[in-house]
């Protein structure tokens, strides 16, 4: 899950500076290695310039070795094959540098091609998969450079976006899409391609989304969508919705902080035009599925992976609670390979599988989706990217409109989804008998949340103190009940990701039988504890831990005095539906982990070995 980008135009524009400035918006994807190649125009080859690290550094390697040129592509790495060094850095080329390449993907049949090609003298400078395409390329014969792509590519099993480059053709770029995202930026006299919109956007808001199989070849007078047949294709050409401020730090320190305080604008966006107060809870256009057709579901999955999977979990209470239809949650990388064993009745329109993506492009849940339509389920997206390949695939969705997360801890995308779900399950439940007073309490909490969020917000000051506890400790315990035990989940999963301190999340009455062994005046342990129907049995779990001396951080509601004395620290978030709580609980949980990683001096955004979009298994 690399970052992709291309430019060429004939306004006169260096194409470096555009190269780095839209490889920074795309960092988030994997920032590991970096590089560039630009074509210096006719008879003059390509130059390319790379390194391990990060995109500032190759800023920096350009301006002291400035590569001139109105097109080039550009890439930044995730490292799936081969180590994070200059050399296998990305653009690759062939054995006479008269091609460059750059590609977001996996080629599954490398070695064999690799071995084939050595076989016929091809020399290898690299230790990636990717490699092998500039040389299969460089071993087509074709008249044009589109020809000996799709010649190339018919050797490749594997996931491709890729953007190639060749000095015979200055000017041209073929661009290669197969299960990796690939965008088109429509410019006046010029013209992109990025693996995600925000590359493009200070360009043009006029976007192509590119489908598995197309090639695309992008010239300073125009471009083309062909097929591997080299007929033409009509693509349509978008509009982007959201503006450069979105993607812009807008006075925060980092982009999880500003996607944090974002939450209770956020939550308004996914709630917009869609609550409805006359008992049917909800109006989802997109998600394409009739009041029959919901009152005929049998069973629900939902697939996903990280913290949309957890945003599953909360959204299987709600709409068993509400709708009364039983709800799996599955590991969509475990779901993919597992063959689900159909019910009675399955297929026709019984069973749903709900993917849930903030990406709409993480490879695994775009496959458990593919996988449970081939079952003969139907399959809805809930996705916060527009125009992502998931949101184009499914047969319906939910679109999460909290605007474009860059943070790679996931943060408004979490409570989005939960807002979401609460939605699906109302308008579900409405359809299956659920009672009005339900309804009603639904609407009325949802309409709630965006300033209970706020309200909750208002804990970060307290929540900083805290973090200097979280700061020191090698390991963290988070624990919950019922609704809030994927709240737990979260909260762990976010320590985790940010600033390294070993967390685990874990149903709280389940510590008995087992890591309340690991309980001792070093090991933070945190108790997600609303005051619902469970409250008093997570009473009894903190008695449990205080007995074997274990530090305690309770997250509560306002106007819980009895754990004083019990816990060291309580945090009091807005009461909420119960069902809603996890949205204000998640949050202090959220600025814990933020807080921390900034007190341990982590890289917020780009936390070691993460990217925000997994595209590869
Ligand atoms: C969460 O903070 C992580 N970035 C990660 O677990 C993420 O939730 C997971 O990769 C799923 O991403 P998606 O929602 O875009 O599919």
């Amino acid at each position: 899950m690399c970052g992709i980008i291309g430019y060429t135009g004939r306004g006169g524009h260096e194409a470096a500076p555009i190269l780095l400035r839209g490889l920074s918006r795309l960092e988030y994807r994997g920032y590991d290695s970096a590089g560039l190649s630009v074509a210096l125009g006719p008879g003059r080859g390509l130059v390319t310039r790379k390194l391990a690290g990060r995109v500032g550094a190759l800023r920096e390697l350009c301006e002291r070795l400035p590569a001139h040129g109105s097109s080039g592509i550009a890439h930044t790495r995730w490292a799936t094959h081969g180590a994070p060094t200059a050399r296998n850095a990305h653009p690759h080329s062939d054995c006479h540098d008269r091609i460059a390449l750059v590609h977001n993907g996996i080629v599954e049949n490398a070695e064999v091609l690799r071995a084939a090609l050595t076989q016929s003298g091809h020399c290898f400078a690299s230790d990636t998969d990717t490699e092998v395409l500039a040389h299969l390329i460089e071993e087509a014969s074709g008249d044009t450079l589109e020809e000996r792509v799709i010649i190339a590519l018919g050797h490749v099993v594997g996931t491709y976006g890729l953007a190639v480059l060749s000095t015979d053709e200055p000017g041209k770029i073929v661009v290669a899409r197969q299960g990796s995202p690939v965008l088109l930026g429509i410019g006046k006299d010029e013209y992109l391609v990025a693996s995600d919109a925000s590359a493009i956007l200070e360009h043009t808001r006029s976007v192509v989304y590119l489908d598995d199989g197309d090639i695309a070849v992008l010239t300073p007078d125009g471009y083309q969508v062909i097929d591997r047949s080299a007929q033409v294709q009509e693509r349509a050409v978008d509009a982007l919705a959201w503006d450069l401020e979105a993607i812009e730090l807008g006075g925060h320190a980092h982009f999880m902080h500003k996607e944090i305080a974002e939450q209770p604008e956020t939550i308004r966006s996914t709630l917009r035009g869609r609550l409805m107060g006359d008992g049917s809870v909800a109006r989802l256009n997109g998600l394409n599925l009739s009041p029959s057709e919901c009152a005929e579901l049998r069973r629900i999955t939902i697939v996903a992976c990280g913290t949309s999977w957890h945003a599953g979990l909360v959204g299987r209470q709600i709409i068993e609670d509400l709708a009364q239809i039983p709800v799996a949650v599955e590991y969509a990388s475990e779901y993919r390979y597992r063959k689900p064993v159909p019910h009675s009745g399955d297929g026709n329109g019984s069973t749903l599988t709900i993917a849930i993506s903030q990406s709409g492009e993480t490879a695994d849940t775009l496959e458990a989706m593919r996988a449970a339509r081939a079952t003969g389920s139907r399959v809805v997206g809930l996705v916060n990217v527009v125009g992502s390949t998931i949101a184009r695939e499914a047969d319906g969705g939910i679109y999460l409109h909290a605007g474009p997360e860059i943070g790679v801890a996931s943060t408004k995308a979490f409570t989005s989804q939960i807002v979401a779900l609460a939605l699906l399950g109302g308008y579900l439940g409405a359809q299956r008998g659920m009672p009005s007073a339900v309804a009603d309490e639904l609407v009325c909490g949802l309409s709630r949340l965006p300033d209970l969020v706020a309200q909750t917000l208002e804990l970060e000051p307290e929540v900083q103190e805290l973090a200097g506890r979280f700061a020191e400790a090698h390991n963290a315990l988070y624990l919950g009940r019922g609704v809030n035990l994927p709240v737990a989940l979260e909260g762990a999963l976010k320590l985790k990701e940010i600033s390294y301190v070993h967390a685990e999340g874990y149903p709280a009455a389940e510590m008995k039988h087992g890591p309340i062994a690991l309980i001792d005046d070093e090991m933070p342990v945190v108790f997600v504890a609303p005051h619902d129907a469970v409250y008093h049995k997570v009473v009894s779990n903190m008695h449990e831990v205080r007995a074997r001396g274990g530090r305690i951080l309770a997250v509560t509601t306002q106007g819980n005095g009895e754990l004083h004395g019990l816990v060291d620290h309580v945090l009091r978030v807005p009461a909420t539906m119960p069902l809603l709580s996890p949205v204000v609980t998640v949050l202090p949980l959220q600025l814990l982990a933020y807080h921390t990683a900034v007190l341990r001096g982590c890289d917020v955004d780009r936390p070691r070995n993460l990217a925000k979009s997994v595209t590869v298994e």
